[in-house]
């Protein structure tokens, strides 16, 4: 792979470069942080041209939405950023119609999509942010449901060779909020586009939490997809800060997993510990309520400077004006010893912290 010295900020209309660009606006926590150098793809047909501008050490990072992510130090290296944005219907397999859209499509917006074509099956997966191409990164997941059910496959470019690779089902080796694109060497792969197998009359989830009140609340007794989507959207809105308000990443814990044993033990000490199935096959393990174990350490609504604890939800960390990666990867740091020294339970992150070697 050849190296170019582009000094230019637009090398074609679809590919921008920029240097000493700032991330504050491609990161959903508004962190004030900066890329030594920022290339930006609007179409899928120059991607080739924009990694081959990245060099041969390739990107540091790849940036979707930029909702997963908590950045702490500057970004040395370039950061690829992919805004490339169509959908389209591939065709049937087994009775599901096949659906693709490229990595950068925002997530919220393809899922309005799938449902205005009559296809049921991500409603419940409605109003999370952040692209395609970044949602079977963490297989993202919510009111019972996660990506990997709907998923068919997807399209990567392997960046050291620049060979592209299709990823099964199997492949993705998807978990809770996990598949092999987590793991590192991470930005190893660049993920295209995205397939997902869905139907017009796939059976709803209503039953997680509050859907069914909240349809209840909306005034529907027989709901099709877009209702519970729209129910979605509004218990969303009502629990999570919205991120172009104050920033956040979401969850900023994953809910533990520990064995049945250590949740019997605690069950004992805490009778109104809440306990769920893991839901993933083959993993006995029982699941924890992160949000509800932080809230009982006192943290919910509390603040360090302009890094603090949503009031609304203890899972969710915000940024309350200037606060730095820093400051909230600290306070995380808190969090996780003070659950680690009253429950003896490890928190771990969610979002990826970069860059990866500073943390
Ligand atoms: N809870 C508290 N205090 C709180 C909030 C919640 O004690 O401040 C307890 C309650 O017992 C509640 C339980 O936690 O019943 C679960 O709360 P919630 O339904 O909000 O779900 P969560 O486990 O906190 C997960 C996902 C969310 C997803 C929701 C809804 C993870 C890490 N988070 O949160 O996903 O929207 O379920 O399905 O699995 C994300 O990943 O960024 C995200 C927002």
């Amino acid at each position: 792979m050849h190296r170019r010295d582009w000094r230019s900020s637009a090398v074609t209309m679809s590919v921008t470069v920029s240097h000493d660009a700032s991330l504050r606006h491609l990161n959903s926590f508004g962190i004030q942080a900066s890329a030594n150098r920022l290339i930006e793809v609007n179409d899928d047909r120059d991607l080739d041209q924009a990694i081959d501008l990245c060099g041969d050490s390739g990107p540091e990072l790849i940036l979707g939405g930029g909702s997963n992510l908590l950045i702490v130090a500057p970004i040395r290296g370039t950061v690829l950023r992919l805004a490339s944005a169509h959908q389209t219907i591939i065709g049937q397999a087994d009775g599901l119609t096949i659906v693709e859209a490229a990595a950068g499509c925002n997530w919220h917006s393809f899922v309005g999509w799938t449902l205005a074509q009559g296809l049921a099956g991500l409603e419940n997966l409605s109003l999370i942010p952040g692209t395609v191409g970044a949602a079977p990164i963490q297989n993202i997941g919510a009111y019972g449901l996660e990506l990997a059910e709907r998923f068919d496959s997807l399209t990567a470019i392997h960046l050291p060779t620049g060979a592209t690779r299709l990823f099964n089902r199997a492949e993705c080796q998807f978990g809770y909020r996990d598949s092999v694109f987590k793991r590192p060497p991470l930005s190893q792969w660049l993920i295209r586009t995205v397939r997902f197998a869905l139907a017009p009359d796939l059976p709803l989830r209503t039953d997680y939490g509050e859907i069914g009140k909240q349809l209840a609340r909306d005034g529907v007794q027989r709901p099709h997809a877009v209702d519970v989507a729209n129910a979605v959207v509004a218990i969303r809105r009502r629990r999570l800060p919205d991120p172009a308000i104050i920033g956040n990443a979401g969850s900023f814990f994953k809910n533990p997993l520990i064995s049945i044993s250590l949740a019997e033990q605690l069950h004992l000490r805490f009778s109104n510990l809440p306990r769920f199935p893991s839901n993933q096959p083959s993993d006995s393990r029982v699941k924890l309520s992160a949000a509800w174990l932080i809230e009982q350490c006192g943290w919910k609504g509390q603040r360090r400077g302009d890094a603090g604890v949503y009031q609304r939800h203890a899972l969710v960390l915000v940024n309350h004006g200037h606060a730095t990666g820093r400051d909230l990867l600290s306070l995380a740091q808190e969090i996780r010893d003070s659950v680690q020294q009253r429950f003896g339970v490890t928190l771990e992150p969610e979002p990826i912290i970069v860059p990866v070697d500073k943390q």
